[in-house]
């Protein structure tokens, strides 16, 4: 059992969950859920730009997990923001998916002069009792705190870019204290730096684990949910098996001194997409 992160409005979300972008529609996307779904994971992060979402759908009836089991998040994309825009964008996410409510809806970017209608959107969505929890993605505070002054209902959650050399302290402080829980994107850093890293080397070595399971530990007991792709099995396997052990606060400490607010994707002021 994955443990859950109780949201401002009482819904439980998953604190690990498996995402699927740049995970392929069809076979390598079916695969990669139902693995995850085996595993135990019960939160999908897709969103319509991946184009995978019918593939998510599929696998999620054919893996026969009950649907109040699932906890599963889509996004609306940048084209598709505004008001009455972003309600057509979420029932096509929805019939792609196959499914008759979301767990979680968010913004995917904050498109400058658009956002605001978006979250409308988003409220509507919710008061419906269409979508369990609603939120936004690569918001900064001041992008926040427009949506907090406009807003009837507080945004839920904020997934944003989140791994050890970009640890978003300010943000995470500003949610907490807002009461939205913070996700982190990335949180592998895609691959790669973060594996060959000397300190989360020797902290794996000193708890047994992998490079991947310290620093999606290191997310668990520091508050963020994280959601890890994979799209390969033994990997989907790895980064879950992480609820049996325990940081010290020590190297806890040691992990968030490798931040260096450094960026793989784009700066949220800045896009061009
Ligand atoms: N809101 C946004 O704007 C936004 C932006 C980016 C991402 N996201 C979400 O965040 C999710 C995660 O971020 P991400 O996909 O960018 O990257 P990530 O999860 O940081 O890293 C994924 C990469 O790490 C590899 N990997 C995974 N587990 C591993 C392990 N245990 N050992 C070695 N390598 C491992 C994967 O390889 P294989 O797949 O080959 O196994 C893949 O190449 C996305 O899938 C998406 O759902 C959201």
């Amino acid at each position: 059992m994955i443990p859950t992160k109780k949201l401002h409005n009482g819904v439980d979300m998953p604190v690990l969950g498996l995402g699927v972008w740049q995970t392929k529609e069809g076979e390598e996307v079916r695969t990669a859920v139902k693995a995850a779904l085996a595993a135990g994971y019960r939160s999908i992060d897709t969103a319509a730009v991946y184009g995978n979402e019918a593939g998510v759908g599929e696998a999620i009836r054919e893996s026969g997990v009950a649907r109040e089991d699932l906890f599963i998040t889509t996004k609306v994309w940048n084209s598709d923001q505004g008001y009455e825009s972003t309600l057509k964008a979420f029932e096509t996410s929805l019939d792609k998916l196959g499914l008759e409510y979301m767990d979680l809806y968010l913004i995917h970017w904050p498109v400058s002069g658009k956002y605001v209608d978006t979250y409308r959107a988003l409220e509507t969505l919710y008061e419906q009792g269409k979508v369990r929890a609603i939120g936004v993605s690569n918001f900064h505070i001041h992008h926040l705190e427009d949506v907090l002054a406009n807003c009837k209902i507080k945004p839920m959650v904020n997934q944003i870019e989140l791994h050890p050399r970009l640890s978003q302290v300010e943000i995470r402080e500003f949610c907490q204290k807002h009461e939205i829980a913070v996700e982190a994107w990335s949180p592998l850093m895609q691959g790669g730096e973060i594996f060959e890293n000397e300190t989360i080397a020797q902290i794996a070595e000193k708890y047994g684990k992998t490079p991947a399971q310290i620093v999606l530990r290191w997310d668990i007991q520091s508050d963020i949910i994280t959601i890890p792709k994979s799209i390969t099995p033994s990997r989907i396997e790895q980064n879950v098996n992480v609820f049996d052990f325990e940081l010290s606060a020590e190297d806890l400490a040691k992990i968030d001194a490798l931040n260096e607010n450094r960026r793989l994707g784009p700066d949220p002021d800045n896009f061009d997409f």
